[in-house]
């Protein structure tokens, strides 16, 4: 038997913000049951209408609980409106859950740990693909198509490298001769070198053979299917 009152859910809201942040926040035990019920230790779990993340607690519970490695993807709206234009639920509320919680001293979080990547989704015409496309959008796209864990990109420095378990992304947004050297003392097997201009770069590059995919290609691509 399940149970759990949405009562429950505002007081673990109010006990995680200090506020009471989120209206009709569902109960942990209700959905940390339902998902008790449905997954395994591996898997992952997405809320579309994560709102306050109480699913993102309750998969943090179980793992706590039974040693597992579930993931979890929290998908929520901002709640932006005209009178609240700066509102973002995600950032201050489903993220910030998270936040809190990885960060607690108290005894009754203090097992739950999740560390995560906060991304924000925006449209982009395609037509305007070239122009607004920005370095770090496509670095977190490619990084989820090598399937390597999320990282921050640099805009400072003229070109990013990942080097994961079996396999290394570059994104080359200037070219600069480190990237020469760098190349060159690592073997370019899974070395992925991506660039905005390939064939530039692969000038730029001379005797050091490496594949260089286009950036923006491989996103068309990728996103397509
Ligand atoms: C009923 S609440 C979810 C409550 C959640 N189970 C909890 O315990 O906090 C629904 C949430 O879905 C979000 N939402 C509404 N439309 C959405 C959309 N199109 N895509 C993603 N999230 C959306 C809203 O921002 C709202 O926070």
């Amino acid at each position: 038997m399940v149970s759990g009152t949405n009562d429950e859910g505002a007081k673990t809201v109010r006990t995680v913000f200090g506020s009471k942040a989120f209206n009709y926040a569902k109960p942990v035990s209700l959905i940390r049951e339902l998902v008790r019920q449905s997954t395994g230790p591996g898997d992952i779990v997405l809320d579309f209408f994560a709102g306050s993340a109480t699913t993102a607690q309750a998969v943090m519970e179980l793992n706590a609980e039974d040693g597992g490695d579930r993931r979890f993807i929290m998908v929520s709206s901002t709640e932006a409106t005209e009178d609240e234009p700066d509102k973002n639920l995600c950032r201050d509320v489903t993220a910030e859950r998270v936040r809190r919680l990885n960060a607690s001293d108290d005894p009754k979080y203090a097992d739950l740990a999740a560390p995560f990547a906060y991304l924000r989704t925006r449209e982009i015409a395609f037509e305007d693909l070239d122009y607004d496309l920005a370095p770090k959008d496509a670095w977190a796209a490619l990084e989820t198509l090598h399937g390597l864990p999320l990282t921050l990109y640099d805009d400072a420095i003229p070109w990013n490298a990942h080097e994961g378990d079996g396999v290394t992304l570059v994104m080359v947004d200037r070219f600069d001769a480190a990237l020469l050297e760098w190349l060159r003392e690592r073997s370019r097997q899974n070395v992925f070198v991506y660039a905005w201009a390939p064939g530039q770069l692969a000038r730029e590059l001379g005797d050091v053979e490496v594949e260089i995919r286009s950036v923006r290609d491989t996103l068309v691509r990728g996103f397509q299917q």
